[in-house]
């Protein structure tokens, strides 16, 4: 019978496959020291595990599993189908993927696969029902990882193999009738007219802009065929292991955009993320405070797994930035204080060889007679004083919306401006809230909306009726309502919603735009009326006009000097606001201030710019986390038992530079 995940899991990916026995050995005593009670093992051991298509090799992974198992751990193990090892493309070299212009990509990297490929799918969902059959039922057996970050390095193959999927889905999409493909393609269009589903191919690189539909749903099509090989490992899984949940580490991250993530949620039993902080942002924790709320988003609320991040510098970026003293807890905390149930890293001991010989790992190149390592004992530590928040999770009256499909569609090309971009209002305005300590949960468009009070609609380019309908009805019922330029512009066909923008809101905000009137790059449009000396803008601009709305803000210059930037229209028992132009930071702020105060959503007190303050709620208690980023002292008004520091407070508890404090609340 399987049994549950440790408590607040805390560990690493584990690649003993790299290192000789003598290390293996030290490794099972130091992650002792470190408290790792949780690995995950195998996730690219394919070529070991199948050295030959008819031989394999078990033997060194059964000892790891015994071992581990010996010494107390326990085991999220991977499939192993994430990288096809050199006998497999060699053979079947029409595995490999192609890009958009038609160029084969070789072999000898990672994840060297066609998403589409049923070959593929074929030896991947042998070497996946081995596994599964051979590891059902062993006692260190946890949770099973599926792959590796599908999508990571081959979201969208243009091949000819990935040519007939698309056509396959689409033919399902359109129920087979190509004038309905036709249609929704707007194929009127520079003679695009398909006269059957085999002309149609992939947007391939081609002389001018593809239509904007055929990549949108070239989009749609390939976030599913990962989802589908995800999900054929799953079923597997599911039948020869029952009872042991399956995962499949998600990258929801600043510029992670193939896979639709708040869909693949559902088919998950317990979702996981990673999350890298990208070095070149001097705020990362406010990226990393977004993406974990999103991260909570495609788990349907529930707690989830922080699978990898990495405990000091990572190798990919230009230029890998170490993490300082205490900025590894301080980011793991900030993950758990929104919902991880577990702080995993990639990986357990740095590798000696490889692309990712400069990653940092638990076990640092040094050794153990680090500051590293001394913060890594350290941290596990913190977790173990905090088990009892496993299980609970923020409950928050103020949401933003997100949709991978309106990111998709609001980048693509011929746009009115490249500088709109889909997470930009909706990280800004969660970094808003955040800082006046006003916790956001990051939601669909369709989910239920009717606990919030405050619902933040940032660039949601593409929606549909409904979607735009549950908005109003929020507002009707009594909520804050805030609505950002380059929304409501298109239905699911990227069709634009006529009579002026932006179509499916321009009711419920009482506004409507004739023109929009972009800015040119580095340009900016001075606001007035949300802060006394007036504000700066920049990006966008509209040609707006009230129709119902009164007007909270208008630009003092500009292309649409004279003219409303900021509106509002009350509905219902609430209101509706819209904002056509991109504020500032300090503007997002003082708009955001105006929209806590009316909203009446709950503030925790002593958040700021650098210190977080959130909250997870359980079925009888709540705890309090406080992350201070910043460099002098946090004061937070209190009464509880901080966990961390082990002392009862009732009054100001003060949280020093860097560090961090989690209180049961009395
Ligand atoms: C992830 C991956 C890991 C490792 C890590 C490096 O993309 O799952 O295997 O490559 O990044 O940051
Ligand atoms: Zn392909």
């Amino acid at each position: 019978m399987p049994t549950p995940l440790p408590v607040l899991a805390f560990g690493g990916d584990y690649n003993p496959e790299q290192w000789p026995r003598e290390v293996q050995e030290e490794d099972r005593r130091a992650m002792g020291e470190a408290g790792v009670d949780l690995v995950t093992l195998g996730v690219f051991s394919w070529a070991f595990l199948q050295p030959e298509p008819d031989r394999w090799d078990f033997g060194w992974l059964d000892e790891q599993m015994d071992d581990l198992h010996a010494a107390g751990i326990r085991v999220d193990l991977a499939t192993a189908t994430a990288s096809p090892p050199p006998w497999l493309t060699q053979r079947h070299p029409e595995i490999l993927p192609v890009t958009q212009d038609g160029r084969t990509l070789w072999p000898g990297a990672r994840q060297g696969y066609c998403p589409s490929s049923p070959v593929f799918r074929e030896h991947a969902l042998t070497l996946c029902r081995t596994m599964g059959e051979r590891y059902a039922d062993h006692p260190a057996l946890a949770l099973w990882h599926v792959s590796n970050e599908l999508g990571c390095h081959n979201a969208r193959c243009y091949c000819d193999v990935s040519a007939a999927a698309f056509r396959d889905w689409l033919r399902r999409r359109y129920d087979d009738d190509v004038d309905r493909l036709n249609h929704a393609w707007g194929t009127a269009f520079w003679s695009q007219r398909y006269g059957d589903f085999e002309q149609v191919l992939p947007p391939r690189v081609a002389p001018a802009w593809a239509n904007p539909t055929q990549q949108l749903d070239f989009m749609r099509f390939s976030s599913d065929q990962l989802l589908d090989n995800f999900v054929a490992e799953r079923d597997v899984l599911r039948a020869v292991s029952p009872g042991v949940p399956v995962t499949t580490n998600f990258m929801v991250m600043r510029n992670t955009v193939a896979m639709d993530y708040l869909r693949w949620g559902r088919e998950l039993d317990v979702v996981s993320n990673d999350h890298y902080l990208l070095a070149e942002d001097p705020h990362s924790h406010h990226e990393l405070a977004f993406s974990a709320d999103l991260t909570r988003g495609t788990a349907g609320g529930r707690p989830w797994l922080l699978m990898e991040h990495s405990t000091s510098a990572v190798n990919w970026q230009p230029r890998n930035i170490a993490k300082r003293p205490g900025e590894m807890a301080r980011s793991s905390l900030a993950h758990v204080a929104r919902g991880a149930d577990a702080v995993l890293f990639f990986q357990w001991r740095a590798s000696r060889a490889g692309a990712e010989k400069f990653h940092s790992g638990l076990m640092p190149h040094a050794g153990t007679d680090t500051r590293l390592w001394r913060e890594v004992c350290e941290l596990s530590g913190i977790l173990d004083a905090i088990e009892e928040v496993a299980g609970s999770a923020p409950r928050n009256q103020a949401a933003i919306l997100f949709d991978w499909e309106a990111w998709w569609s609001c980048e693509l090309d011929s746009h009115p401006s490249i500088d709109v971009r889909y997470r930009d209002r909706a990280e800004d305005f969660h970094r808003a809230l955040t800082v006046l300590g006003v916790g956001v949960d990051v939601v669909h468009p369709s989910a239920d909306l009717s606990s919030y009070d405050l619902v933040v609609v940032p660039t949601l380019y593409l929606v549909t009726d409904e979607g735009a309908a549950a908005v109003a009805a929020a507002a009707e019922r009594g909520a804050t309502v805030v609505v950002t330029y380059f929304s409501g512009i298109v239905d699911p066909h990227d069709h634009v919603r006529l009579g002026g923008y932006p179509g499916a809101f321009r009711d419920l905000l009482g506004v409507r735009s004739t023109e929009f009137l972009p800015l040119r790059s580095g340009e900016t449009v001075r606001v007035e009326g949300l802060a006394d000396a007036g504000l700066d803008a920049d990006t966008w601009s509209e040609d707006l006009e009230l129709a119902g709305a009164t007007a909270v803000a208008t630009y003092a210059d500009g292309p649409a000097r004279g003219l409303p930037a900021v509106t509002r229209r009350e509905v219902g028992s609430g209101a509706a606001w819209y904002v056509a132009t991109r504020l500032s930071p300090e503007g997002t702020d003082r708009l955001v201030e105006q929209l806590v105060a009316e909203s009446g959503v709950e503030r925790l007190p002593g958040a700021g710019p650098d210190v977080e303050v959130t909250r997870r709620v359980g079925d009888n208690a709540s705890w309090l986390f406080v992350i201070n980023h910043g460099d002098s002292d946090a004061t937070v008004p209190v009464r509880g038992t901080d966990l961390v520091g082990g002392q009862d407070v009732d009054g100001d508890l003060v949280v020093p530079a860097g560090r961090v404090a989690v209180v049961r609340e009395a």
